[in-house]
């Protein structure tokens, strides 16, 4: 690359006024995402985020008063999510392990609707919910039994933790909704995620359209609600191409249009549940290079931040074979040689980039990881031979403004 990044006049002067390793998250980008989603769709999903995806607080601030809906999937996200504005009746709770005192805090704070995952954990929610006096909202999750090609993670089309099968659904339900102090206002389906073909999420939300109304027919159900698990995408590495939105909507509208014209659904919110759609492109990871050696033939520049700062960048969240996010050097330049970038801790798996063909490399120089606004400093062992935490920067107008969160904010 001869030329400078786009965003690398924001990128370098946030590595020089506050340091590396940094998060750097861009809201234009974000607030751009939002208007596509809301254009390509023509209006008919509200917008869910998945509080897990990136819950930094002032993130979740800034999104408070954009989009209709917060996902928690812990009462921890629900504590930075109170604590950032969200009101709670706009909070759903997903997560197939939820805890007796956390379901208990979460009705006790008037959560907007828990995401039933299992008949089990209805039973304790029922009991939770009588003990607080309250008849809780809930949506059932259920697991699709097969989730179509093109999706990098999936939750269902398999044995799953996740949701009620929904092979078993028509046995399970009526179990749920016997419970007197829970009341069923909607159904909701995370299949899977990371897909970036426009025809498989269009497959996707075609086999949610039939479950919901499988489902909805056969237990006269007519719900207030029913939510898509996104499965939107973004082009993590180099010959990954960015999911076609508008293709994607396309093919589906008119299919949705139908369903929603069916009287028991024509009162029905729709909602797409997302993170990394929403947030992934808009961040970026900086990581500043300390120290740069050669060893038998191969050249490495060591990192202020790795593995410890970017679990995912380093391949070792669930990637079967490594292959590199996208990155530049801040500055641009022309592409001299390839390098091993690697972070500051004592394994070999503490690595951000393998090969990768980069201008000649300095001490000090800024190595920018694409794609870091989702699944990046949360997703990562910060504790691990515990190096100072990043700095977290929000970029707002080309304002930059440090957001770093606390270790410990977590709590009650
Ligand atoms: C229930 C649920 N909702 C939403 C998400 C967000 O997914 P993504 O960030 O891929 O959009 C996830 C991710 O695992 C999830 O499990």
């Amino acid at each position: 690359m001869l030329e400078a990044h786009e965003d690398d006049a924001a990128l370098a002067r946030v590595a020089s006024d506050f340091g590396t390793p940094a998060y750097v998250y861009f809201t234009d980008k974000i607030e751009q995402r939002i208007a596509d989603l809301r254009a390509a769709f023509g209006g008919r999903f509200a917008l869910s985020y998945a509080a897990k995806s990136n819950p930094n607080p002032e993130l979740l601030r800034w999104l408070s008063s954009r989009i209709e809906n917060l996902d928690i999937s812990s009462i921890g996200e629900m504590r930075l999510g109170l604590r950032a504005g969200w009101e709670p009746e706009r909070m759903s709770f997903t997560g197939p392990g939820k805890r007796d005192a956390e379901l208990a805090e979460a009705i006790g704070n008037g959560v907007g609707e828990l995401i039933v995952e299992s008949v089990d954990e209805a039973i304790r929610a029922d009991r939770i919910a009588a003990e607080a006096g309250s008849v809780q909202r809930i949506m059932v999750r259920i697991a699709p039994d097969r989730v179509p090609k093109g999706f990098g993670d999936q939750m269902a089309g398999r044995p799953s933790a996740f949701g009620v099968d929904y092979e078993a659904i028509h046995e399970e339900l009526p179990k749920i909704l016997a419970l007197r102090n829970l009341r069923l206002i909607g159904l909701h389906i995370y299949a899977g995620t990371q897909c970036l073909v426009p025809e498989a999420i269009c497959e996707n939300y075609r086999i949610f359209m039939s479950i919901f109304s499988d489902v909805c027919e056969r237990h006269d159900i007519w719900p207030e609600k029913l939510v898509f698990g996104s499965g939107l995408g973004v082009p993590y590495f180099e010959n990954d191409a960015p999911i076609d939105l508008k293709a994607a909507a396309l093919g589906i509208r008119k299919e949705i249009d139908a369903f929603c014209a069916l009287p028991r659904f024509a009162k029905t919110d729709l909602a797409l549940e997302l993170g990394r759609y929403l947030v992934g492109e808009a961040g970026y990871f900086l990581t500043g290079i300390t120290t740069i050696k050669e060893s038998r033939g191969t050249r490495f520049g060591i990192c202020d931040g790795g593995m410890n700062n970017h679990l995912p960048a380093s391949g070792n969240f669930g990637m079967v074979i490594h292959r590199n996010y996208r990155m530049h050097r801040v500055g641009g330049g022309e592409p001299a040689r390839k390098v091993n970038l690697v972070g500051p801790l004592c394994t070999p798996l503490d690595r951000i980039g393998v090969g990768v063909q980069l201008p000649e490399i300095a001490i000090g120089d800024v190595i920018a990881v694409h794609n870091s606004g989702a699944y990046g400093l949360t997703a990562s062992p910060v504790y691990f031979i515990s190096h100072e935490l990043p700095r977290e920067i929000l970029m707002e107008g080309g304002q930059a403004r440090d957001v770093t969160r606390q270790l410990g904010d977590l709590a009650r």
